[in-house]
Protein backbone atom coordinates (compact mmCIF):
# COMPACT_ATOMS: atom_id res chain seq x y z
CA UNK A 1 0.00 0.00 0.00
CA UNK A 2 1.34 3.76 -0.30
CA UNK A 3 -0.16 6.05 1.75
CA UNK A 4 0.44 10.22 2.49
CA UNK A 5 2.76 10.54 5.31
CA UNK A 6 4.36 13.34 7.07
CA UNK A 7 7.73 13.64 8.66
CA UNK A 8 7.58 16.15 11.27
CA UNK A 9 11.77 16.94 11.69
CA UNK A 10 13.88 16.77 9.07
CA UNK A 11 17.49 16.19 11.17
CA UNK A 12 19.37 12.84 10.93
CA UNK A 13 16.19 10.92 11.88
CA UNK A 14 13.70 12.52 9.94
CA UNK A 15 15.40 13.35 6.73
CA UNK A 16 16.16 9.81 6.25
CA UNK A 17 13.09 8.17 7.14
CA UNK A 18 11.00 11.19 4.79
CA UNK A 19 13.70 10.28 1.76
CA UNK A 20 13.59 6.50 2.60
CA UNK A 21 9.41 6.21 2.82
CA UNK A 22 9.39 8.17 -0.52
CA UNK A 23 11.50 5.18 -1.41
CA UNK A 24 9.40 2.82 -0.63
CA UNK A 25 6.32 4.43 -2.33
CA UNK A 26 4.96 6.56 0.12
CA UNK A 27 4.26 10.37 -0.72
CA UNK A 28 6.38 12.32 1.97
CA UNK A 29 6.08 15.62 3.13
CA UNK A 30 8.88 16.26 5.53
CA UNK A 31 8.07 19.33 7.75
CA UNK A 32 10.95 21.44 9.56
CA UNK A 33 11.06 24.65 10.96
CA UNK A 34 14.16 25.47 9.66
CA UNK A 35 13.71 27.65 6.50
CA UNK A 36 17.01 27.32 5.33
CA UNK A 37 17.14 23.79 6.12
CA UNK A 38 14.01 23.37 4.23
CA UNK A 39 14.97 25.52 1.19
CA UNK A 40 18.37 23.18 0.98
CA UNK A 41 16.39 19.65 1.18
CA UNK A 42 13.56 20.97 -1.83
CA UNK A 43 16.90 22.11 -3.61
CA UNK A 44 18.20 18.43 -3.17
CA UNK A 45 21.03 18.94 -1.51
CA UNK A 46 21.79 17.10 1.85
CA UNK A 47 23.63 19.22 4.75
CA UNK A 48 24.57 15.96 6.53
CA UNK A 49 27.62 13.36 5.25
CA UNK A 50 25.24 9.78 4.99
CA UNK A 51 26.09 7.41 2.26
CA UNK A 52 23.26 7.19 -0.13
CA UNK A 53 20.73 9.74 1.27
CA UNK A 54 21.34 11.92 -1.56
CA UNK A 55 20.54 9.65 -4.71
CA UNK A 56 16.93 9.06 -2.36
CA UNK A 57 16.62 12.76 -1.70
CA UNK A 58 17.02 13.35 -5.32
CA UNK A 59 14.73 10.67 -6.53
CA UNK A 60 11.91 11.55 -4.16
CA UNK A 61 11.89 15.32 -5.07
CA UNK A 62 12.56 14.00 -8.87
CA UNK A 63 9.39 11.73 -8.66
CA UNK A 64 6.89 14.10 -6.74
CA UNK A 65 6.92 11.80 -3.67
CA UNK A 66 9.10 13.83 -1.83
CA UNK A 67 8.75 17.27 -0.52
CA UNK A 68 9.73 20.01 2.20
CA UNK A 69 7.94 22.58 4.20
CA UNK A 70 7.69 24.68 7.23
CA UNK A 71 4.15 24.73 7.75
CA UNK A 72 2.95 22.42 10.10
CA UNK A 73 -0.72 22.95 8.72
CA UNK A 74 0.20 21.82 5.38
CA UNK A 75 1.94 18.66 7.45
CA UNK A 76 -1.09 18.26 8.50
CA UNK A 77 -3.70 18.46 6.14
CA UNK A 78 -1.66 16.08 4.12
CA UNK A 79 -0.76 13.16 6.18
CA UNK A 80 -2.52 10.04 7.12
CA UNK A 81 0.24 8.72 9.74
CA UNK A 82 2.17 11.91 10.97
CA UNK A 83 5.72 10.55 12.29
CA UNK A 84 7.35 12.55 14.68
CA UNK A 85 11.30 12.72 14.27
CA UNK A 86 12.60 15.95 16.26
CA UNK A 87 15.47 15.96 18.44
CA UNK A 88 15.59 14.82 22.11
CA UNK A 89 18.82 15.99 23.45
CA UNK A 90 20.38 16.13 26.61
CA UNK A 91 19.18 19.07 28.68
CA UNK A 92 21.90 21.83 29.05
CA UNK A 93 23.72 21.23 32.26
CA UNK A 94 21.55 18.12 33.43
CA UNK A 95 21.12 14.55 32.84
CA UNK A 96 17.83 14.25 31.58
CA UNK A 97 16.46 14.68 27.94
CA UNK A 98 15.08 18.11 26.45
CA UNK A 99 11.54 17.21 25.30
CA UNK A 100 11.19 21.09 24.52
CA UNK A 101 11.41 20.09 20.28
CA UNK A 102 8.59 17.19 20.85
CA UNK A 103 6.42 19.03 23.32
CA UNK A 104 6.48 22.04 20.70
CA UNK A 105 5.78 19.56 17.65
CA UNK A 106 3.11 17.90 19.45
CA UNK A 107 0.93 21.05 20.70
CA UNK A 108 1.55 22.82 17.46
CA UNK A 109 0.61 19.59 15.15
CA UNK A 110 -2.86 18.38 17.33
CA UNK A 111 -4.60 21.75 17.12
CA UNK A 112 -4.39 21.42 13.69
CA UNK A 113 -5.48 17.38 13.44
CA UNK A 114 -8.80 17.63 11.96
CA UNK A 115 -9.41 13.99 10.33
CA UNK A 116 -8.75 10.71 12.02
CA UNK A 117 -5.18 9.63 11.74
CA UNK A 118 -2.20 8.16 13.28
CA UNK A 119 0.84 10.35 14.91
CA UNK A 120 3.75 7.78 15.94
CA UNK A 121 6.65 8.71 17.46
CA UNK A 122 9.82 7.69 16.15
CA UNK A 123 12.30 10.18 18.77
CA UNK A 124 14.23 8.40 21.78
CA UNK A 125 12.39 9.39 24.59
CA UNK A 126 11.71 8.23 28.51
CA UNK A 127 9.49 5.78 29.15
CA UNK A 128 5.87 7.24 29.76
CA UNK A 129 6.02 10.16 27.46
CA UNK A 130 4.17 8.45 25.06
CA UNK A 131 1.23 8.17 27.38
CA UNK A 132 1.32 11.64 27.92
CA UNK A 133 1.16 12.66 24.26
CA UNK A 134 -1.76 10.69 23.75
CA UNK A 135 -3.61 12.22 26.76
CA UNK A 136 -2.32 16.00 24.64
CA UNK A 137 -3.33 14.73 21.39
CA UNK A 138 -6.74 13.84 22.42
CA UNK A 139 -7.00 16.93 24.67
CA UNK A 140 -5.60 19.37 21.96
CA UNK A 141 -7.26 17.68 18.38
CA UNK A 142 -10.10 18.52 16.90
CA UNK A 143 -10.56 15.10 15.47
CA UNK A 144 -10.42 13.99 19.31
CA UNK A 145 -10.32 9.89 19.70
CA UNK A 146 -9.81 9.63 16.25
CA UNK A 147 -6.11 10.67 16.58
CA UNK A 148 -4.30 7.59 18.05
CA UNK A 149 -0.60 7.53 18.89
CA UNK A 150 1.97 4.95 18.83
CA UNK A 151 5.55 4.37 18.82
CA UNK A 152 8.00 3.20 16.65
CA UNK A 153 11.36 3.67 17.64
CA UNK A 154 13.79 3.85 15.12
CA UNK A 155 17.70 2.00 15.87
CA UNK A 156 19.69 3.54 12.73
CA UNK A 157 23.65 4.10 13.02
CA UNK A 158 24.84 7.70 11.49
CA UNK A 159 26.89 6.50 8.14
CA UNK A 160 24.05 3.49 7.75
CA UNK A 161 21.18 5.40 8.14
CA UNK A 162 19.48 4.10 4.64
CA UNK A 163 20.93 0.57 4.91
CA UNK A 164 19.59 0.74 8.44
CA UNK A 165 16.28 2.34 7.75
CA UNK A 166 15.61 -0.18 4.36
CA UNK A 167 16.80 -3.45 5.60
CA UNK A 168 16.39 -3.12 9.59
CA UNK A 169 16.90 -6.26 11.52
CA UNK A 170 13.75 -5.30 13.40
CA UNK A 171 10.67 -3.07 13.55
CA UNK A 172 9.21 -2.13 16.94
CA UNK A 173 5.82 -0.99 16.57
CA UNK A 174 4.03 0.18 20.02
CA UNK A 175 0.57 0.81 19.49
CA UNK A 176 -2.60 1.11 21.90
CA UNK A 177 -5.19 -0.67 19.02
CA UNK A 178 -5.06 -2.69 16.37
CA UNK A 179 -6.29 0.13 14.20
CA UNK A 180 -2.36 1.82 14.76
CA UNK A 181 -1.00 -2.00 14.15
CA UNK A 182 -2.96 -2.65 10.88
CA UNK A 183 -1.70 0.98 10.01
CA UNK A 184 1.92 0.39 10.66
CA UNK A 185 1.72 -2.73 9.32
CA UNK A 186 0.56 -0.97 5.89
CA UNK A 187 3.04 1.16 5.43
CA UNK A 188 6.12 -0.98 6.42
CA UNK A 189 4.61 -3.84 3.95
CA UNK A 190 7.64 -3.68 1.64
CA UNK A 191 9.94 -4.42 4.49
CA UNK A 192 8.16 -6.73 6.37
CA UNK A 193 7.60 -8.66 2.88
CA UNK A 194 11.58 -8.68 2.59
CA UNK A 195 11.82 -10.63 6.09
CA UNK A 196 11.84 -7.51 8.02
CA UNK A 197 11.11 -9.10 12.23
CA UNK A 198 8.13 -6.96 13.66
CA UNK A 199 7.30 -6.70 17.17
CA UNK A 200 3.88 -5.49 18.45
CA UNK A 201 3.97 -4.19 21.87
CA UNK A 202 2.43 -1.67 24.17
CA UNK A 203 3.66 2.02 23.84
CA UNK A 204 6.06 1.65 27.62
CA UNK A 205 8.15 -1.22 25.95
CA UNK A 206 8.56 0.05 22.62
CA UNK A 207 9.90 3.30 24.44
CA UNK A 208 11.94 1.22 26.26
CA UNK A 209 13.11 -0.85 23.71
CA UNK A 210 15.29 2.25 22.02
CA UNK A 211 16.99 2.93 26.06
CA UNK A 212 17.76 -0.50 26.73
CA UNK A 213 19.42 -1.47 23.19
CA UNK A 214 21.14 2.12 23.40
CA UNK A 215 22.14 0.99 27.02
CA UNK A 216 23.29 -2.47 25.83
CA UNK A 217 25.80 -1.30 23.45
CA UNK A 218 27.25 1.30 25.79
CA UNK A 219 27.81 -1.50 28.21
CA UNK A 220 29.59 -3.73 25.69
CA UNK A 221 31.90 -0.65 24.39
CA UNK A 222 32.91 0.14 28.50
CA UNK A 223 33.06 -2.99 29.23
CA UNK A 224 35.84 -3.88 26.77
CA UNK A 225 37.16 -0.29 27.84
CA UNK A 226 37.40 -1.33 31.49
CA UNK A 227 39.15 -4.31 30.76
CA UNK A 228 41.71 -2.55 28.84
CA UNK A 229 42.44 -0.49 31.99
CA UNK A 230 42.66 -3.92 33.69
CA UNK A 231 45.09 -4.97 30.93
CA UNK A 232 47.36 -1.98 31.15
CA UNK A 233 48.08 -2.99 34.70
CA UNK A 234 48.24 -6.59 34.39
CA UNK A 235 50.82 -6.63 31.43
CA UNK A 236 48.07 -7.84 28.72
CA UNK A 237 46.39 -6.78 25.37
CA UNK A 238 43.15 -5.86 25.24
CA UNK A 239 42.84 -6.07 21.27
CA UNK A 240 43.39 -10.10 21.62
CA UNK A 241 41.31 -10.54 24.88
CA UNK A 242 38.24 -8.69 22.87
CA UNK A 243 38.64 -10.87 19.78
CA UNK A 244 39.23 -14.09 22.28
CA UNK A 245 35.72 -13.06 24.36
CA UNK A 246 34.14 -11.94 20.84
CA UNK A 247 34.71 -15.60 19.42
CA UNK A 248 32.01 -16.74 22.04
CA UNK A 249 28.57 -16.54 20.34
CA UNK A 250 27.00 -15.75 23.29
CA UNK A 251 29.41 -12.55 23.76
CA UNK A 252 29.72 -11.61 19.83
CA UNK A 253 32.80 -9.68 18.81
CA UNK A 254 30.30 -6.29 17.82
CA UNK A 255 30.77 -2.98 19.97
CA UNK A 256 33.73 -4.73 21.44
CA UNK A 257 36.47 -2.37 20.04
CA UNK A 258 38.17 -0.74 22.56
CA UNK A 259 39.49 2.46 22.57
CA UNK A 260 38.43 6.17 23.39
CA UNK A 261 34.86 4.87 23.99
CA UNK A 262 31.50 6.14 22.67
CA UNK A 263 30.57 9.56 21.37
CA UNK A 264 27.79 10.88 18.97
CA UNK A 265 24.24 12.12 19.36
CA UNK A 266 22.56 9.41 20.85
CA UNK A 267 24.43 7.02 22.99
CA UNK A 268 25.82 9.30 26.15
CA UNK A 269 22.79 11.33 26.43
CA UNK A 270 20.32 8.53 26.06
CA UNK A 271 22.14 6.26 28.78
CA UNK A 272 22.04 9.52 30.85
CA UNK A 273 18.63 10.46 30.21
CA UNK A 274 17.62 6.62 30.80
CA UNK A 275 19.29 6.67 34.13
CA UNK A 276 17.46 9.92 35.16
CA UNK A 277 13.86 8.43 33.86
CA UNK A 278 14.76 5.27 35.99
CA UNK A 279 15.07 7.45 39.05
CA UNK A 280 11.87 9.33 38.55
CA UNK A 281 9.97 5.82 38.28
CA UNK A 282 11.78 4.38 41.62
CA UNK A 283 13.80 2.42 39.36
CA UNK A 284 17.09 4.40 39.30
CA UNK A 285 18.66 1.28 41.25
CA UNK A 286 18.36 -0.87 38.77
CA UNK A 287 20.36 0.75 36.32
CA UNK A 288 22.98 2.47 38.42
CA UNK A 289 25.50 0.72 36.42
CA UNK A 290 25.03 2.73 33.70
CA UNK A 291 26.65 5.49 35.68
CA UNK A 292 29.90 3.55 35.83
CA UNK A 293 29.49 2.73 32.05
CA UNK A 294 29.59 6.99 31.27
CA UNK A 295 32.42 6.93 33.85
CA UNK A 296 34.52 4.48 32.46
CA UNK A 297 33.75 6.16 29.01
CA UNK A 298 34.82 9.33 30.09
CA UNK A 299 38.07 8.20 31.89
CA UNK A 300 39.47 6.78 28.28
CA UNK A 301 39.93 10.44 27.30
CA UNK A 302 41.29 11.44 30.31
CA UNK A 303 44.07 8.06 29.97
CA UNK A 304 44.64 9.55 26.59
CA UNK A 305 45.47 12.90 27.80
CA UNK A 306 47.70 10.59 30.45
CA UNK A 307 49.50 9.15 27.45
CA UNK A 308 50.05 12.48 25.80
CA UNK A 309 51.71 13.66 29.09
CA UNK A 310 53.63 10.62 29.28
CA UNK A 311 55.06 11.33 25.73
CA UNK A 312 55.14 14.77 25.31
CA UNK A 313 55.54 16.16 28.98
CA UNK A 314 54.00 16.76 32.27
CA UNK A 315 53.87 20.17 30.67
CA UNK A 316 52.02 20.67 27.54
CA UNK A 317 52.44 24.51 26.92
CA UNK A 318 53.05 25.02 23.02
CA UNK A 319 53.84 21.66 22.59
CA UNK A 320 52.56 20.95 19.21
CA UNK A 321 49.97 17.56 19.11
CA UNK A 322 48.43 16.58 16.22
CA UNK A 323 45.07 15.32 16.29
CA UNK A 324 43.95 12.89 13.60
CA UNK A 325 40.00 12.57 13.49
CA UNK A 326 37.39 15.06 14.54
CA UNK A 327 34.03 13.19 13.84
CA UNK A 328 32.29 10.94 17.12
CA UNK A 329 33.15 7.77 14.73
CA UNK A 330 34.51 6.98 10.73
CA UNK A 331 31.74 7.33 8.35
CA UNK A 332 30.09 10.28 9.70
CA UNK A 333 31.02 13.91 9.84
CA UNK A 334 29.17 14.05 13.10
CA UNK A 335 30.81 15.67 15.86
CA UNK A 336 28.40 15.86 18.62
CA UNK A 337 30.18 14.75 22.03
CA UNK A 338 33.16 13.27 19.92
CA UNK A 339 35.82 11.64 22.02
CA UNK A 340 38.29 13.00 19.02
CA UNK A 341 37.68 16.32 19.46
CA UNK A 342 36.99 16.28 23.13
CA UNK A 343 40.39 15.66 24.38
CA UNK A 344 41.94 18.14 21.35
CA UNK A 345 39.74 20.62 23.60
CA UNK A 346 41.09 19.13 26.84
CA UNK A 347 45.18 19.15 25.18
CA UNK A 348 44.57 23.15 23.78
CA UNK A 349 42.94 23.85 27.05
CA UNK A 350 46.17 22.53 28.85
CA UNK A 351 48.51 25.12 26.15
CA UNK A 352 49.37 22.59 23.55
CA UNK A 353 49.33 23.65 20.19
CA UNK A 354 46.52 21.33 18.85
CA UNK A 355 46.19 20.52 15.11
CA UNK A 356 43.30 18.57 13.77
CA UNK A 357 42.44 16.75 10.44
CA UNK A 358 39.62 14.91 9.52
CA UNK A 359 38.91 13.80 5.96
CA UNK A 360 34.86 14.46 6.62
CA UNK A 361 33.90 16.40 9.90
CA UNK A 362 36.41 19.21 9.55
CA UNK A 363 33.16 21.64 8.39
CA UNK A 364 31.16 20.60 11.50
CA UNK A 365 34.45 20.66 13.78
CA UNK A 366 35.20 24.32 12.87
CA UNK A 367 32.50 25.40 13.94
CA UNK A 368 31.94 23.56 17.25
CA UNK A 369 35.10 24.15 17.96
CA UNK A 370 36.48 27.18 16.38
CA UNK A 371 39.20 27.82 18.70
CA UNK A 372 41.07 24.77 17.27
CA UNK A 373 43.65 24.79 14.30
CA UNK A 374 42.66 22.66 11.39
CA UNK A 375 44.82 21.23 8.78
CA UNK A 376 43.43 20.07 5.07
CA UNK A 377 45.75 16.81 5.55
CA UNK A 378 47.46 13.97 7.79
CA UNK A 379 50.38 15.06 6.20
CA UNK A 380 49.60 19.31 7.15
CA UNK A 381 48.75 18.14 10.88
CA UNK A 382 51.31 16.18 11.45
CA UNK A 383 54.82 18.29 10.13
CA UNK A 384 56.06 19.31 13.44
CA UNK A 385 54.30 17.35 15.99
CA UNK A 386 55.68 16.16 18.98
CA UNK A 387 52.90 13.61 19.39
CA UNK A 388 50.22 12.11 17.18
CA UNK A 389 46.89 11.20 18.66
CA UNK A 390 45.15 8.25 16.00
CA UNK A 391 41.28 9.08 17.59
CA UNK A 392 39.08 8.38 14.84
CA UNK A 393 39.21 5.14 13.35
CA UNK A 394 38.81 6.49 9.52
CA UNK A 395 40.48 3.82 7.67
CA UNK A 396 43.21 6.14 6.27
CA UNK A 397 44.45 6.24 9.23
CA UNK A 398 43.99 2.94 10.06
CA UNK A 399 46.57 2.63 6.88
CA UNK A 400 49.33 5.15 8.08
CA UNK A 401 52.53 4.15 7.53
CA UNK A 402 55.57 4.86 9.53
CA UNK A 403 57.71 5.61 6.77
CA UNK A 404 54.94 8.57 5.32
CA UNK A 405 55.57 9.97 8.61
CA UNK A 406 59.17 10.10 9.64
CA UNK A 407 60.98 13.64 9.00
CA UNK A 408 57.25 15.25 8.69
CA UNK A 409 56.83 14.63 12.47
CA UNK A 410 59.29 16.49 14.88
CA UNK A 411 59.18 13.36 17.19
CA UNK A 412 57.82 10.39 16.50
CA UNK A 413 55.77 9.35 19.36
CA UNK A 414 51.78 8.03 18.36
CA UNK A 415 49.28 7.28 20.50
CA UNK A 416 46.59 4.82 18.80
CA UNK A 417 43.16 5.84 20.55
CA UNK A 418 41.05 3.41 18.43
CA UNK A 419 43.49 0.49 18.47
CA UNK A 420 43.50 0.04 14.35
CA UNK A 421 47.43 0.20 13.53
CA UNK A 422 49.83 -2.77 14.16
CA UNK A 423 51.87 -2.14 16.53
CA UNK A 424 54.87 -4.24 15.79
CA UNK A 425 55.21 -2.09 12.75
CA UNK A 426 55.43 1.19 14.20
CA UNK A 427 57.83 -0.21 17.70
CA UNK A 428 59.92 -2.08 14.74
CA UNK A 429 60.12 1.82 12.68
CA UNK A 430 61.74 3.14 16.11
CA UNK A 431 58.58 5.12 17.12
CA UNK A 432 57.22 5.12 20.52
CA UNK A 433 54.00 3.37 20.23
CA UNK A 434 51.48 3.78 22.97
CA UNK A 435 47.70 2.44 23.01
CA UNK A 436 44.96 2.60 25.02
CA UNK A 437 44.72 -1.08 26.87
CA UNK A 438 47.45 -2.38 26.14
CA UNK A 439 50.26 -2.47 28.23
CA UNK A 440 53.82 -0.90 26.74
CA UNK A 441 56.79 -2.99 26.25
C1 LIG B 1 23.82 4.42 17.97
C2 LIG B 1 23.14 3.05 17.89
O1 LIG B 1 24.06 2.09 17.37
C3 LIG B 1 21.90 3.13 17.02
O2 LIG B 1 21.22 1.87 17.02
C4 LIG B 1 21.00 4.21 17.56
O3 LIG B 1 19.86 4.35 16.73
C5 LIG B 1 21.74 5.55 17.65
O4 LIG B 1 22.91 5.39 18.43
P1 LIG B 1 25.42 5.83 16.34
O5 LIG B 1 25.34 6.95 17.32
O6 LIG B 1 25.29 6.12 14.88
O7 LIG B 1 24.28 4.72 16.65
O8 LIG B 1 26.84 5.16 16.57
P2 LIG B 1 27.42 3.70 16.83
O9 LIG B 1 27.82 3.06 15.57
O10 LIG B 1 26.51 2.94 17.72
O11 LIG B 1 28.75 4.09 17.62
C6 LIG B 1 28.67 4.85 18.82
C7 LIG B 1 30.03 5.18 19.36
O12 LIG B 1 30.62 4.02 19.91
C8 LIG B 1 31.04 5.74 18.37
O13 LIG B 1 31.71 6.82 18.99
C9 LIG B 1 31.97 4.58 18.10
O14 LIG B 1 33.27 5.01 17.75
C10 LIG B 1 31.96 3.88 19.45
N1 LIG B 1 32.25 2.44 19.39
C11 LIG B 1 31.42 1.60 18.71
C12 LIG B 1 33.33 1.93 20.08
O15 LIG B 1 34.09 2.67 20.72
N2 LIG B 1 33.58 0.59 20.06
C13 LIG B 1 32.77 -0.28 19.38
O16 LIG B 1 33.06 -1.49 19.41
C14 LIG B 1 31.66 0.23 18.68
Amino acid sequence: MTARLTVLGAGYLGLTHAACMAHLGHDVLGVDTDPGRVSLLNAGRVPIHEPGLSDLLRDGLNSGRLAFTTSYRHGAEHGEVHFICVGTPQLRGRQRADLSQLNRCVTTLAPLLERPCVVVGKSTVPAGTAARLAGELARLAPAGADVELAWNPEFLREGNAVADTLAPDRIVAGVASAHAERILRAVYDRLLAEGARLFVTDLATAELAKSAANAFLATKISFINAMGEVCEAAGGDVTVLSDILGADPRIGPAFLRPGLGFGGGCLPKDIRAFLARAAELGAGEALGFLREVDTVNLRCRTRMIELTCAQGGQDLTDVPVCVLGAAFKSGSDDVRDSPALDVAQILHGMGARVTVYDPVALASARQSCPQLRYAGSVLEAARGADVLLLATEWPEFAELKPVQLDGVVARRNIIDGRNVLDPRVWLDAGWDYRALGVAVG
